[in-house]
């Protein structure tokens, strides 16, 4: 962490002079990693597909505490707009450093239901999309070239996955496939990037309160279930992986690489064993 020139006694912010783009940002987890890069002096562009008025709000609320932030729509899972949004965004921001590929969907359906339809769509938004977006972010740090002054990596990449990258999770093959396929997209960019000094790395969540999986924590009853699986004993909030992710982008974390943080209040150390076994 840096020292502002004027003063010893001021520490900079961790992301000061950074510009990050957080896809699918208008709500849920994008929205709580948006305010944090923020909060932590990124200027950040808040791109969302549909909720235009909740990004407008967002960027405001940003804004109305100083910081910097815009939003930009786009499609991530369609290439054409990918490649537009990068554009917006070195318009915007006029450069790049820190790309967090976090849009994600569910359809869920058991699995003799799930429709063809459904398996594209979560696939071509969870998984390719997020490679579209990496890709993308790759050749942009590439041209943009490495400015030690603002960040010792060349260029960072978070992706959101989710605890359902390790835990098969019945009723949802679409999304753990998704999310299964993207730990090993992480880990493949991460190894054949890291001599570029780009950084590539993951989030993988677990329940965390938000609209996507509002039937898993809204009555007390189903509040109750899922808090069996959380030995932690609270479910999270957006807050709770911001923060993570201000570090994984940050220098803080210069040496991690091709590492994914569950942030998941011991969601995966098998709960269920707690009793028997
Ligand atoms: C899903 C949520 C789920 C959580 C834990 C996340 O990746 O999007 O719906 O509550 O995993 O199972």
């Amino acid at each position: 962490m840096s020292h502002s020139g004027d003063s010893p006694h001021v520490i900079d912010p961790p992301l000061k002079g950074q510009r990050a783009l957080v896809t699918g940002a208008s709500s849920g987890i994008g929205e709580g990693i948006a305010r944090a890069l923020a909060g932590a002096g990124a200027s950040v562009v808040v791109n969302y597909r549909s909720s235009r008025e909740d990004a407008e709000r967002i960027t405001s609320e940003i804004v109305e505490c100083g910081g910097t932030a815009v939003p930009i729509q786009a499609d991530i899972s369609k290439p054409d707009h990918c490649g537009r949004l990068f554009d917006e965004v070195q318009s915007a921001l006029g450069g790049l450093d820190i790309v967090v590929a976090n849009a994600g969907i569910q359809r869920d359906a058991a699995f003799t239901d799930l429709s063809l339809d459904d398996w594209r769509t979560v696939l071509n938004v969870n998984l390719t999309g997020q490679f579209l977006c990496a890709q993308e972010a790759v050749r942009r740090f590439r041209r943009q070239g490495h400015d030690r002054g603002r960040s010792a990596a060349l260029g960072k990449i978070v992706f959101t996955s989710s605890v359902h990258q390790a835990i098969p999770w019945a009723g949802h093959a679409n999304y753990a496939t998704a999310k299964g396929g993207l730990k090993l997209l992480m880990e493949s960019m991460a190894q054949e990037l890291a001599c570029e000094k780009i950084r590539v790395n993951a989030i993988a969540p677990g329940a965390i309160k938000t609209f996507i999986n509002r039937e898993a924590w809204e009555t007390e009853e189903a509040k109750e279930q899922l808090l069996m699986l959380i030995p932690y004993g609270r479910v999270g909030e957006p807050e709770d992986v911001g923060k993570v992710a201000v570090w994984l982008a940050s220098d803080d974390s210069d040496y991690v690489v091709g590492t994914t943080i569950f942030v998941d209040g011991g969601m995966l150390l098998y709960p269920a064993f707690r009793e028997g076994g």
